[in-house]
């Protein structure tokens, strides 16, 4: 008996992930597929496109300062954007899954037209998968 009870511990520490940010697990190639929706505006990896900040180095970036698209200027970056990186936000993992699920619910006056992602698990594995293109993981 004592024994069995151990082992559930183990088994429950050993399924309990080290970072807990989100209820889902993200699966990056799962989440690759769901990056076609972001990469019509956003380069990532070699990808180039013009619409979008490009998403390489993202997480732990603060909004509204990757280079190239700061250098549009007003067809860059919305004011709202740039307003609130200087307000201290990053985009962190927590940031992110935030952002994607309804951009303009977090900044309201963004120019990043896109509804949002509605599921955890797309959202999770989206992130996993951009994740793979920063050296802050
Ligand atoms: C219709 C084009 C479009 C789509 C689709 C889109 N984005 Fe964006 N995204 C933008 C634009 C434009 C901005 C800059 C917003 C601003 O300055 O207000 C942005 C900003 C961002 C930022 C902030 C980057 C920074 O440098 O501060 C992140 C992160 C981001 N998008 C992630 C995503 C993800 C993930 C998806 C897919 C789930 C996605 N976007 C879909 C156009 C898009």
């Amino acid at each position: 008996m004592v024994w069995s009870v151990r082992y559930m511990a183990l088994v429950a520490v050993a399924l309990t992930p080290a970072t807990q940010a989100f209820a889902v697990d993200g699966n990056a190639d799962a989440g690759k597929k769901v990056f076609l929706k972001c990469g019509v505006c956003h380069g990532i990896g070699d990808t180039k496109k013009p619409v979008g900040p490009n998403l390489n180095n993202v997480v732990g970036r603060t909004a509204g300062t990757q280079a190239e698209f700061l250098a549009k200027g007003s067809s860059g970056y919305s004011a709202a954007m740039i307003e609130a990186g200087k307000g201290g936000l990053v985009w962190t993992e927590e940031n992110i899954a935030k952002w994607v699920s309804d951009p303009k619910k977090m900044i309201p006056k963004t120019k990043m037209a896109f509804p949002g992602l509605k599921k955890d698990q797309e959202i999770a594995d989206v992130i996993a998968y951009i994740k793979t293109f920063s050296t802050q993981q």
